[in-house]
């Protein structure tokens, strides 16, 4: 299968690309650091029959995804596999969030996710083969999320629509999925000011364990996937517990877990970001 991942540089989206690949699917990788992704393409090529393109795009920028889709379209001619990976937040309460990073989520989570479901899906329509939509979400999206709140509403908004897409798109060629993991040891974390306890660290899933847990459920065309006990319990917690009782026991795993931290990633301005897009 032609596979496309975003986020695909580090974490979840870069396990991704390791497992597609492994599995001989061949894959354009998407994110914005060029270095990162031609190192995992170099060495995939050295130890796996399977190839994997790049593309360096910033894919909240203007255009992007339609830069994306034809990129993909021009490397593969037909995509099977679309993986919206990519997302971002900042650990902070909503009056300690800046503006850049606001938009940062909302367009990276929501906007670029969306448009990008809205260009692929009708060309895998359009060819006929079996194919997959994953957004990735979170336990977020059940779970309410302490000084997530943009973050919470986002992936509340991945999980929504997710479950519509499967819905309107159940019985034709596309098998859509919502991938949601809990904590994972990733770059996440760090850029958005968590530090994460050392016992708590033991608790929490690779970036290679999601991927491993996630690849045949996605194949299976599974609607919700949720990998490891911990993150299962959390969504059903979620479920059950009325909003009061939940954010407090949240609250209360966070406050044990984590110290807040200053986040890293860097300041998007709405006015002034330049768009990367570079192909290799
Ligand atoms: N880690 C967790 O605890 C956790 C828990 C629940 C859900 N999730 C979800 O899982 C997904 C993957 O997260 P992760 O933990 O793997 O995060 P990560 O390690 O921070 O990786 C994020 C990836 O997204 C890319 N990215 C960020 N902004 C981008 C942009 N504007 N355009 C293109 N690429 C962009 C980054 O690459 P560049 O910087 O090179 O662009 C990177 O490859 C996200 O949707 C996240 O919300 C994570």
């Amino acid at each position: 299968m032609n596979v496309v991942i975003t986020g695909a540089s580090a974490g979840i989206g870069r396990a991704m690309v390791r497992t597609f690949a492994r599995k001989g699917n061949a894959v354009l990788a998407v994110a914005r650091r060029e270095d990162r992704l031609a190192a995992l393409s170099q060495e995939v090529a050295k130890t796996q029959d399977a190839t994997v393109h790049c593309l360096a795009l910033d894919i909240t920028s203007p255009g992007a995804p339609q830069i994306l889709f034809e990129e993909a379209i021009r490397v593969f001619g037909k995509v099977h596999v679309l993986i919206n990976n990519a997302g971002m937040s900042p650990y902070q309460e909503f009056h300690e969030l800046n503006y850049g990073h606001m938009c940062q989520i909302l367009f990276l989570n929501i906007q670029a996710l969306t448009e990008l479901c809205h260009l692929f899906m009708p060309h895998m329509l359009d060819h006929g083969e079996p194919s997959h939509v994953v957004n990735v979400g979170s336990v977020g999206g059940y779970a309410p999320l302490p000084r997530f709140s943009v973050y919470t509403g986002s992936k509340h908004y991945v999980r929504i629509f997710t479950n519509l897409l499967y819905h309107e798109y159940h019985g034709s060629n596309i098998q859509v999925s919502a991938l949601h993991p809990g904590g994972t040891l990733s770059e996440f974390p760090e850029l958005a000011g968590q530090r994460v306890k050392e016992f708590a660290q033991k608790n929490m899933m690779t970036p290679e364990q999601v991927a491993e847990k996630a690849y045949p459920a996605i194949l299976k065309g599974k609607r919700v996937i949720v990998p490891g006990a911990i993150n299962k319990l959390a969504v059903l917690m979620g479920k059950i517990l009325p909003f009061p009782f939940a954010i407090r026991v949240m609250e209360f795993i966070y406050d044990q877990n984590l110290e807040q931290t200053v986040p890293t990633y860097p300041i998007y301005d709405p006015g002034e970001k330049p768009a990367i897009h570079t192909k290799g």
